[in-house]
């Protein structure tokens, strides 16, 4: 993994992670030693005037795998330059033979979440407020984003209803449909829309956060 793309959040956000963890004042010495404003972040590259509106077609389109299209929906750029940073999770999206199922948190939950996805409170009871500084620190940083992640990566594509599948991370999830909605089980966390269909297969929308 490449340290320095870790934390390549767009500029807003990093003002909003900074602010809602102005007590944890370790993380932001982490951060100071990061390139935040990667070249590489989604949102410099994405097209101001898109809608962010995912495909509305059905079909699966020939030769485009996930890693080709992950980056495109702006409603989940959070979540996917945290997917470009892991290379377990980053191999296997650009593995065409490789299926999964995606099930990517939109940006306001990614934004909101309790803590933050390199964040244990386990780590703060061990290691107390410098849990995130130095080499040790840094390294359980990027464990910590690594278990997030993986948990939101179902490892097959087409994934049916009800079937109880472990992610990359090793929890066990499987959705439901009730009046039209789909949910991730446990957790009861909806997919608000599929915003790709692939060769190796599919980029759900959630609700929430897995983790
Ligand atoms: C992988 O996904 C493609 C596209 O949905 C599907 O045609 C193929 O059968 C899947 N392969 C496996 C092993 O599930």
């Amino acid at each position: 993994m490449k340290p320095a793309s870790l934390f390549a959040y767009p500029a807003a956000t990093i003002c909003l992670i900074l602010a809602a963890s102005a007590e944890s004042r370790p993380f932001s010495a982490i951060l100071k030693s990061f390139h935040i404003f990667d070249s590489q972040s989604p949102l410099r590259l994405h097209n101001p005037f898109a809608s962010g509106m995912p495909p509305t077609d059905d079909t699966v389109s020939t030769g485009v795998i996930i890693s080709d299209v992950i980056g495109k929906t702006q409603s989940i750029a959070i979540f996917s330059g945290l997917t470009r940073d892991i290379d377990t999770v980053s191999g296997r999206l650009d593995d065409a033979s490789k299926n999964a199922t995606v099930l990517a948190p939109d940006n306001s939950v990614m934004r909101s979440l309790t803590r933050k996805p390199w964040e244990d409170p386990e780590d703060y009871n061990s290691f107390g407020a410098d849990a995130y500084s130095g080499k040790d620190g840094e390294d359980r940083a990027h464990r910590n984003l690594r278990r997030f992640v993986e948990s939101h990566i179902v490892p097959e594509s087409p994934w049916e209803e009800g079937k109880k599948v472990q992610t990359l991370a090793g929890n066990e999830v499987w959705w439901e449909s009730k009046e039209g909605k789909k949910t991730i089980q446990p957790g009861d966390v909806e997919v608000t829309s599929i915003a790709d269909k692939v060769l190796n297969g599919e980029v759900w929308i959630i609700e929430g956060s897995l983790a």
